[in-house]
């Protein structure tokens, strides 16, 4: 650390910083624009002002910019330096001549940074008597709304876009006194990174569009820490909800996973909690009996065949299934229970741990099927095995950041795990910034790095099926079939190391490829594999594990990654139990005829065929689940399953991270939690020894007590009797508007905030306002900060983790002691007919099933 003098006040700080991260670090509130801490400094907008003295002997000093000044032993400067007050105030003043002052009908309004910043430097009187300068807005397609009059021209939003994401099709154009940040033409912003825009721009030009549909204030919105459920990658998010519907998601920072950015089907597929297909009550299928008193439980419906289940054109409310309530629905399962000839549970890796281990419990584990297909299973199985016994670390998307040289076999990353794509467009400048440092120029300085990088790029190869979207930032590619795919792999390691099985009969060229990939892993120093399940391959998975053992066996710590199908395959996984096709034998068998299948549709799993007559031998088909999936019309009693924004529970990601989300509202209704619904069976059914699984603490205790290795998941977050000061911590900010009104039409009188026994926070605006710890951040602001960027406030440093060191726990590390074995080369395939060749196509918008469900997303996939 060094010591630099402000307002000549000793401050420690640490070397290699510019002044403006400094000063943010100390909690000095200091204006600022074009510099964000992942576009690093520009120093453009020049409102970041401080002044600057030679020693302590100099009084009239000069004014620098903050953002593009490193930090020097003994360096003094004034924040609080009248000139540079005025300075600041002087900018504001002209960054705000032709702003439009439209606060109150902004969408950014109480969230907005100009806002903040026009408060914090004194701008409060508006001088000019000219007419301000408009410009036409244009459409930018379903996520992203563009109101340009609100600009300041702060350039982040095309050094987001362009340099960042890798996108192209946003610009700036200028003519005149006129700059415009927009596309050439009106269109659907092509990028899908594009909702960082609404975070990045510090005003309300970009905003988001899907909040735009069903507007709430931001101060009015109740919000809870979640995680992102629509790939494996574990993206924190922050979920919003006005009058029970969820209206937004923003990014929540985690140092060591997503950082500032989320993916567009991460902030804009929450419609599916929304959507008008979800199960709001338990329900019957019309063959079944009004009440199951008295009756034996084989006689309460045909359940077999064409008689059972619900319509296929089954609609909530409509000639379909009959609501029923709660106490009716477990008599009935109850009863289908003790009749049962045998029970097997379906789980599911969208679930929660905590809802598959309830499952686990109320059938029994070997009763129990983690409702992954054949291939997903199998591959999971595979990388968590790898995981564990082989040497290589599995990275955080930070390390992955880090990486210096980087192969991809047989992944779309964009489209199968967007923000590893993202994080590997960020690898890449890596080199730019080693050729910076080599001539002592910060990485924080945005100019300087480019100018000494002049382009470089740590070397990035991708073998796929076909071009991908990250093709552009490659050293070189690869287009062939999943097994040649895998043969390259193989390669790779043998070229790194002899004893690693050879690959015959490769092709000239693919055998130079594998030199020169193998020689470029060989010299890097963070070297990275990455593959995944998508190409169905066991073959790829296993080359890419060969490749890591190898560059191990020649003392490198190489990095090895798998992109997984489901938010919780990872989860699952690791609990174990059998795929979904031993299900089906275990039907076809005749060993059971009940199933009680846990938030899956089984129809994207397996061949329909196949699912029909596995549902058709069921006798009785009980399905928990929030949307009404073609699975679910095959019911003959559902349960209404709450999604992550209304039910708390723990996902594991591809890293292997253990991380916890919360429920953000309570639902209308009888949803619920799955675990809570599985609970309250077993307690119908009288088995009281589970009374441990009413109470998160309690499934999660119990859980580790039954599966060691998910022990860890206990620490993940604190205890539901956490308290701050002896207060729950608000879901609500204090600045919450209408609570005793919002419900006036129903009631004048004002209802008593629901309780949350599970967790420490609170459905109310009371609470602790001090900051919690970081798995119950619900939001940032600090006093003069009320927009995304109160961040600063909540991180031990900027860009650095945040005060307790992040959330979740790693629950697989490699083991250090062990031999990881070679695997074996399979033979090449004699036909391009077979299986191993045929490649599947995935589309960020479109492929995963939830998202699919939220409008916004669907018409981009319409689109494709
Ligand atoms: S649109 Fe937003 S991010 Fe882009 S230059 Fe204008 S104010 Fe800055
Ligand atoms: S990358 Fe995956 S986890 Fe992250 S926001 Fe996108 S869909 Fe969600
Ligand atoms: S933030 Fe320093 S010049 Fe813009």
């Amino acid at each position: 650390m060094i010591t630099i003098f402000i307002d000549n006040k000793p401050c420690q700080v640490r070397p290699g910083q510019n002044l403006l991260q400094a000063c943010l670090s100390l909690g000095f509130d200091l204006p600022y624009f074009c510099w964000h801490p992942a576009l690093h400094a520009v120093g453009a907008c020049r409102q970041c002002a401080v002044k600057q003295f030679k020693d302590e002997k100099d009084t009239r000093g000069k004014i620098v910019m903050s953002c593009m000044t490193p930090v020097a032993e003994g360096m003094r400067i004034s924040v609080d330096d009248a000139e540079a007050q005025a300075f600041r105030k002087g900018v504001i003043e002209w960054l705000m001549l032709n702003h439009p002052h439209d606060c109150p009908v902004c969408d950014e309004g109480g969230e907005c940074h100009l806002q903040d910043m026009t408060v914090m430097t004194g701008h409060n009187e508006r001088r000019t008597r000219f007419k301000k300068r408009t410009h036409r807005n244009q459409y930018l397609g379903p996520f992203i709304n563009h109101e340009m009059n609100r600009c300041i021209q702060c350039y982040r939003c095309v050094r987001y876009y362009r340099d960042v994401a890798g996108g192209r099709d946003l610009n700036v154009f200028s003519a005149h006194d006129h700059v415009y940040f927009g596309r050439h033409e009106d269109g659907v912003l092509e990028n899908e990174f594009s909702g960082n825009l609404v975070e990045v721009c510090p005003t309300g030009v970009f905003t988001d569009k899907t909040l735009k549909q069903h507007y709430a204030r931001k101060w009015d919105l109740q919000t809870a820490p979640s995680i992102c459920v629509h790939c494996g990658l574990g993206c924190n998010t922050i979920a919003g909800e006005r009058y029970g519907t969820l209206r937004r998601i923003l990014n929540r920072y985690h140092h060591e996973v997503n950082g500032y950015f989320l993916c567009d089907r991460g902030r804009f597929g929450y419609g599916f909690v929304n959507s008008e297909k979800r199960i709001k009550q338990p329900m019957l299928s019309p063959s079944l009996s009004p009440s199951p008193q008295g009756r034996d439980a084989n006689t309460l419906s045909p359940l077999a065949g064409e008689g059972r289940g619900l319509p296929s054109n089954a609609s909530i409310g409509g000639e379909g299934p009959r609501p029923i309530d709660k106490d009716t629905v477990l008599a009935h399962i109850t009863a289908v229970q003790s009749g049962a000839k045998g029970i097997i549970g379906i789980g599911s890796p969208r679930a929660s741990l905590e809802s598959n281990f309830a499952l686990r419990s109320l059938v029994g584990p070997e009763n129990f099927y983690s409702g992954m297909s054949e291939p997903d299973h199998r591959l999971v199985s595979l990388i968590i095995d790898i995981h564990q016994k082989g040497p290589a670390r599995s990275p955080s998307l930070r390390e992955v950041r880090m990486a210096d040289a980087v192969v991809v076999l047989g992944e779309d990353l964009t489209n199968t795990a967007p923000l590893l794509a993202l994080s590997l467009r960020q690898a890449v400048r890596g080199k730019e910034i080693e050729a910076a440092t080599k001539l002592n120029i910060p990485a924080w300085h945005d100019e300087g790095v480019r100018n000494a990088g002049q382009g470089a790029r740590n070397p990035l190869f991708i073998a796929s099926p076909e071009s991908t979207r990250l093709d552009d930032v490659a050293a070189k590619t690869y287009h062939a079939a999943p097994d040649d795919i895998a043969r390259l792999g193989f390669a790779i390691a043998h070229e790194l190391d002899r004893s690693a099985p050879a690959v015959h009969g490769l092709a000239g060229e693919t055998a130079s490829l594998a030199r020169e990939i193998a020689q470029t892993l060989k010299g890097a120093k963070r070297p990275l594999v990455i593959s995944g399940t998508s190409l169905f391959n066991e073959s790829v998975v296993r080359a890419a594990a060969n490749i890591t053992t190898a560059l191990c066996a020649g003392s490198k710590a190489a990095a090895l990654c798998y992109a997984v199908p489901e938010c919780n395959s990872m989860g699952l996984g690791i609990m174990g139990g059998r795929n979904l096709d031993e299900a089906f034998t275990v039907m076809d068998d005749d060993l059971a005829d009940t199933v009680i299948i846990l938030e899956n549709d089984l129809y994207r799993r397996a061949d329909a065929g196949k699912i029909n007559a596995f549902l058709d031998r069921a006798k009785h088909v009980i399905v928990l689940d929030h949307i009404l999936t073609r699975t679910a019309s095959r019911a003959d009693i559902i349960l209404p399953a709450g999604t992550f924004a209304e039910s708390n529970g723990t996902l594991v990601n591809n890293e292997g991270r253990a991380q916890r989300f919360y429920q953000v509202f309570v639902p209308q209704g009888d949803i619920q939690a799955s675990w809570k619904w599985i609970h309250a069976i077993m307690n119908a059914a009288g088995k009281s020894a589970n009374d441990q699984m009413q109470s998160l603490d309690g499934v999660t205790a119990a859980m580790a007590g039954t599966l060691p290795v998910l022990a860890p998941v206990r620490d993940i977050a604190p205890p539901a009797d956490f308290r701050i000061d002896g207060q729950k911590i608000p879901r609500q900010p204090h600045r919450y508007s209408g609570r005793t009104s919002m419900h006036a039409h129903i009631a004048v009188s004002e209802d008593k905030p629901r309780e949350d026994a599970d967790t420490p926070l609170a459905f109310s605006m009371e609470g602790s306002e001090k900051q919690p710890p970081a798995p119950l951040i619900t939001g940032y602001w600090s006093p003069g900060w009320n927009s995304v960027q109160a961040l600063n406030k909540y991180q031990q440093e900027i860009g650095g983790e945040l005060r307790d060191n992040g959330s979740g726990k790693r629950l697989i590390e490699p083991d250090p002691d062990g031999k990881p074995a070679y695997f074996t080369v399979d033979p090449p395939q004699a036909s391009r007919e077979l299986e191993g060749n045929a490649a599947p196509k995935y589309h960020i918008f479109g492929s995963e099933e939830l998202s699919g469900y939220s409008s916004a997303i669907a018409e981009r996939a319409k689109a494709k």
